[in-house]
């Protein structure tokens, strides 16, 4: 198979980390270089030199996204992290308890951040549902973002099949999904569709316009940033939440204290400060 030389993967990474913050280090040299050839057959390109120069033109902008595309890892599941959705059960009744009294609007912001082909935010707005916060009179909102446009395209179709929809538990299955046109797929019915916006979006800018999210999902993307990338995302983020908002990370990530804005609850969740 054709691979990248050093010079090559230098400049790759190096395009990489500017538009994504993702560090793609030497032991996954192989990954980028099949990544790429995707790419370089695509576009009927012979080199990665040459691609790279079409990178790195103006006019090959659209080539850029394309790339950018196909580096990305896109790996998801709905209901991934189930103790992460327990968690999230017991907000929600406590936030229902709470509206009861009168202690707070029956408003929810939700930012899937990074959200891939869409698993995430389904899961999100399935949770939501079954807890009747929208018959309850709630404005619910759940905006879902990445930088990828190919993973949004499929989120937006909202069709899945095999190993993604295993965790779905079967009462959930049957109420939110229905038999897709396409054999052997299965679809997100209209009223999960509706609950979600998905949205392009690369952390490492600002979310214009700046919204107040009371509860936001990163998950499984910081592992790919290094610690200057975490701090850019994690403020931007934080900046996006309300006052005492939670972010829930992936399992195996942390926020390394890039953020003084957030505080630590548990290992893979955090509160923003009040005020
Ligand atoms: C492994 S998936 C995680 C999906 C989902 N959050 C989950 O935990 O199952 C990581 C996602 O992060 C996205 N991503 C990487 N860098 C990003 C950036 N700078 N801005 C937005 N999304 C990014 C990728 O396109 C990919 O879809």
């Amino acid at each position: 198979m054709l691979e990248l030389n050093d010079i090559e993967m230098a400049e790759f990474q190096a395009i990489i980390y500017r538009i994504s913050g993702m560090r793609i280090n030497e032991t996954k040299k192989i990954l980028l270089s099949s990544r790429l050839l995707r790419r370089l057959r695509a576009t009927g390109i012979a080199t990665y030199g040459e691609y790279l120069k079409l990178v790195q033109s103006i006019a090959g902008k659209a080539e850029l996204d394309a790339m950018m595309d196909a580096v990305t890892t896109n790996e998801t599941f709905f209901f991934r992290h189930d103790n992460h959705f327990a968690w999230m059960e017991a907000y929600l009744k406590d936030l229902s308890s709470q509206a009861m009294k009168g202690l707070r609007p029956k408003k929810l912001h939700i930012w899937s951040a990074a959200c891939s082909t869409g698993e995430e935010p389904y899961s999100i707005a399935m949770m939501l549902l079954d807890n009747k916060l929208i018959l309850n009179g709630w404005e619910l909102k759940i905006l879902a973002t990445d930088i990828c446009s190919t993973v949004l395209e499929t989120a937006r179709k909202g069709r899945y099949q095999g190993r993604t929809l295993e965790q779905i538990p079967l009462k959930k299955l049957k109420r939110y999904f229905k038999d897709s046109a396409e054999t052997g797929f299965l679809e997100v019915k209209p009223e999960l569709m509706e609950m979600v916006e998905f949205r392009k979006h690369n952390l490492m800018q600002q979310m214009i316009p700046l919204r107040r999210f009371d509860l936001v999902f990163l998950r499984n993307v910081l592992i790919y940033f290094d610690k200057e990338s975490k701090t850019k995302a994690l403020d931007r983020i934080s900046e996006s939440m309300a006052s005492e908002g939670y972010l829930v990370l992936g399992v195996a990530e942390d926020t390394l204290g890039c953020c003084k804005s957030l505080k630590k609850i548990q290992s893979w969740l955090y509160q923003k400060e009040a005020g």
